[in-house]
């Protein structure tokens, strides 16, 4: 049976089909309690239990009171599958919070790979993150599971129709992302962090190396990619993410991989340079330059190309 292709049949608009396959929390918020989707693909009718972000407090919460929350299983269902992003609970802690499924569809937010599983009657299979993967879950009755995942950038994609649905689910996310961003309050911009521009002035040939380097394009690629307003993209290709950067109507200053994203936040040593920055920390580019971000990565040679200094 092949299940995610079918249920990423979303059409556009179709927010309750598209919000049951999506676990984020931009979906479910901490307070709302899940419920059960219903999609009826190729005549079967599956249901689907997106369950946010899955914590130790979203845990006790289901398990304090799972039955009100979630429901049983719908009895009408010849699949069930809930999906979760997980942060420090194990799978079968999470299972024994929930009512039998036939499957649960873990994101623990890193990007490596890691085989499908059987605990009890349930298979848990793992979702890479940053939606860079499609994957094909295959379930026989009793049989053997197989899970594949296909890189949507990389080469190996030729089904053209699957990677034109995917390039529209991801547009039609990212006007949901944005709506969010216009509603939210006016956050308070962090004054640690200057802005590259503020460096201009002082270190103007730095300022022009950095400008024909990639590190200044990295917003760029995102919004050519369609992903400019998804976390799971943001926090490598823009300045001061965990500690200022908001989103991209709110802090458009802070985008692209900017000094401060190497050198730390620079407010104080604009004002009085006698402020020093220090030298960077080790392992600097690898916070960013991962194996799966990054496959080629060589610090000697990659430095070469930044060179500014
Ligand atoms: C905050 C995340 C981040 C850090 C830290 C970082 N990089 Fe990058 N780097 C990126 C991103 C994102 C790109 C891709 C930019 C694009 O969209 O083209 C990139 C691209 C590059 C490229 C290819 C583009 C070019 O201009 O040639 C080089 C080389 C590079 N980085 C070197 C480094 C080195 C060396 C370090 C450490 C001293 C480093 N980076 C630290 C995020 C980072
Ligand atoms: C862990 C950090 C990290 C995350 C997360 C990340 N990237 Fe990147 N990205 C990089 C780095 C580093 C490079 C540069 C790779 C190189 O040149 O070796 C890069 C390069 C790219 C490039 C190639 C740019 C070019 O023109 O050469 C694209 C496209 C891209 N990223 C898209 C994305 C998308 C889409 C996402 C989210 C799904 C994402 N990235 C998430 C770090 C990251
Ligand atoms: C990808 C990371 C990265 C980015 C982006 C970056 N730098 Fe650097 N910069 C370094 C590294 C690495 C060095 C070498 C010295 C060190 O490791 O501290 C350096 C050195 C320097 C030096 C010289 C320090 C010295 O001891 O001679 C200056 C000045 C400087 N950077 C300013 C800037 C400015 C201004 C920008 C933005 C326009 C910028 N840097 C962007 C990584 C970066
Ligand atoms: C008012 C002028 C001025 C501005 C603005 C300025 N710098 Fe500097 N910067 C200096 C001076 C002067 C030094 C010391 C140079 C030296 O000793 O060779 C310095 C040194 C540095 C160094 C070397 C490490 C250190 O702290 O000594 C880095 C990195 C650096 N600046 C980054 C930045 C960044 C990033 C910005 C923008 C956020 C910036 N500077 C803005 C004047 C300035």
């Amino acid at each position: 049976m092949q299940s995610g292709l079918d249920l990423l049949n979303v059409t556009p608009g179709d927010r309750a089909e598209l919000d049951s396959l999506d676990s984020r929390p931009a979906f479910l918020g901490p307070d709302e309690d899940p419920t059960w989707a219903m999609l009826k693909r190729a005549g079967i009718t599956i249901a689907a239990l997106p369950l946010g972000r899955v914590d130790r407090t979203r845990l006790d919460m289901f398990r304090s009171d799972a039955a009100l929350r979630v429901g049983s299983r719908p009895p009408d269902a010849a699949l069930s599958i809930a999906l979760a992003t997980v942060e420090g609970v194990e799978d079968e802690e999470i299972l024994e919070a929930l009512p039998k499924v036939d499957v649960l569809l873990l994101s623990r937010g890193d990007t490596s790979y890691r085989a499908a599983r059987r605990i009890h009657e349930t298979i848990v299979a793992y979702a890479p993150a940053q939606g860079q993967y499609l994957g094909r879950l295959r379930v026989q009755p009793g049989g053997p599971v197989n899970v594949e995942w296909l890189s949507l950038y990389g080469p190996g994609l030729a089904d053209h129709d699957v990677s034109d649905r995917i390039a529209s689910l991801n547009l039609e996310l990212r006007d949901i992302r944005k709506a969010e961003a216009r509603r939210r309050e006016p956050a308070p911009q962090n004054p640690r962090w200057a802005a590259a521009q503020a460096c201009e002035s002082c270190h103007r040939s730095v300022v022009e190396s950095w400008k024909r380097s990639g590190h200044a394009r990295a917003m760029a690629t995102l919004v050519k990619a369609g992903r400019d307003f998804d976390p799971d993209c943001l926090r490598c290709h823009v300045t001061a993410w965990g500690d200022g950067y908001v989103d991209p109507l709110a802090t458009p200053q802070l985008a692209d991989v900017q000094c401060e994203a190497c050198h730390g936040s620079g407010a104080l040593h604009v004002q009085d340079p006698s402020h020093s920055l220090g030298a960077t920390p080790p392992g600097l580019c690898l916070r960013c330059h991962t194996k799966e971000n990054s496959p080629e990565f060589d610090d000697g040679r990659y430095r070469d190309r930044i060179r500014h200094w």
